[in-house]
């Protein structure tokens, strides 16, 4: 039987999949994070990620195989992340991927990060059954309103199967992990910010401060229905704490008043974020919601998706927390449906690293 080998290195995740080609099973996934390497400096460093992609790939590639327990010659597809991301990390990945291609003599295919993230929904445990074998595992729930969340992107979009999709709005400025990330750098509470404050959050009072919700009342312009804006709260929350940073900047993790703070602004983040997502979902006239990216492992998230989810009438596709941040299992799911629907051609051209979804 064939599998497919997948390489992801789009930021600072060294990551490599394998997938049979058959049945669309996972056989095996490895995630090297370099995270260590990056808090220091409050976020990724370009070069560094890159230097330490040539060091770690080809370990987890070999691993990814003896999970796998296959040869080589099992291999019939490579696929890799060409983009979006980080050029000089996308390079890493992009052209071991070519390499292994060419020495095995098989197909190479270059997939789009944020449509890994989309096809990461097919490992959801509420996916119809058998829909994992299909070419394309997504069109088996017909159409899909998907929030994709993560460090770089937030988007809304109409999905009737992964090569049937359709943008219905993004962000204008940060994406929501980045709101995270710059809000815990504000509190000085270390990184990434995302999974600190959605912590604290959880102990916090959201009701504490008033902070903005852009782009959901009446008064927004119809251009940004869908649209998403994250700047004017991430700033609400930095005069929040110039105005009193002793109260703010001297208690860390334990005080009240930065929990307070992390609720609110996690409230805000969710209120968004679930509205417009539910009401795109009844303005398409669609059944099915899904979240999908870093972002979705947030707690308050997924409470509200399920709350609102279960009291809507709508099925709900959430991936396995191993699959919501970036890995190449992703990555194969989205190039195994590109391979099985439009074939591959073996030099794809460069990588692409501002590539749209
Ligand atoms: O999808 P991802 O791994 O990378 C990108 O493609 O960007 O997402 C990373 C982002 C970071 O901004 C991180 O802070 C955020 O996801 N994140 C979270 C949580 N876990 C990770 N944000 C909120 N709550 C979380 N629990
Ligand atoms: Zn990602």
């Amino acid at each position: 039987m064939g599998y497919l080998l997948a390489l992801e290195s789009s930021c600072d995740e060294s990551a490599a999949a394998v997938i049979e080609m058959e049945t669309g099973r996972p056989a095996a996934s490895v995630v090297y994070s370099q995270i260590d390497l990056h808090r220091r400096y409050g976020g990724v460093v370009p070069e560094i990620a890159s230097r330490d992609h040539l060091r770690r790939m080809p370990g987890v590639v070999e691993e990814a195989m003896q999970q796998a327990a296959i040869g080589w010659d099992s291999i019939e597809v490579v696929a890799a992340t060409r983009g979006p991301g980080l050029a000089t990390s996308l390079l890493v990945g992009w052209t071991m991927a070519k390499g292994i291609a060419a020495a095995l003599g098989v197909p190479v295919v270059g997939v789009n990060h944020l449509v890994g993230h989309l096809a990461s929904l097919g490992l959801s445990p509420d996916m119809p059954d058998d829909s994992m074998s299909l070419p394309d595992p997504l069109t088996s729930c017909g159409p899909t309103v998907i929030l994709l969340v993560s460090g770089g992107h937030t988007a809304l979009v109409l999905n009737q199967g992964l090569h049937d999709r359709r943008l219905l709005g993004q962000t204008i400025d940060d994406a929501a992990g980045e709101a995270y990330d710059k809000v815990a750098k504000i509190l000085e509470l270390g990184y990434p910010g995302g999974p600190i404050v959605d912590r604290l959050a959880q102990a916090g009072n959201p009701e504490a401060f008033r902070l903005p919700r852009s782009f959901l009342d009446g008064s927004t312009p119809d251009e940004h229905r869908y649209n998403f804006s994250f700047s004017g709260l991430k700033t609400a929350v930095l005069y929040q704490v110039r105005r009193d940073p002793e109260r703010f900047l001297s208690g860390g993790e334990t005080s009240t008043a930065v929990r307070d703070l992390c609720a609110s602004f996690q409230a805000a983040v969710v209120d968004v974020l679930v509205r417009k997502l539910l009401r795109a979902a009844d303005a398409q006239g669609v059944g099915w919601i899904g979240a999908a990216g870093g972002v979705s492992l947030n707690h308050g998230l997924r409470a509200e998706l399920q709350h609102q989810a279960a009291a809507q009438g709508k099925r709900l596709l959430l991936a396995p927390a191993s699959v919501c941040t970036d890995n190449a299992l992703m990555i194969g799911l989205a190039g195994r449906t590109q391979f099985l629907c439009e074939g591959a051609a073996h030099d794809q051209g460069d990588v692409d690293p501002g590539w749209s979804l």
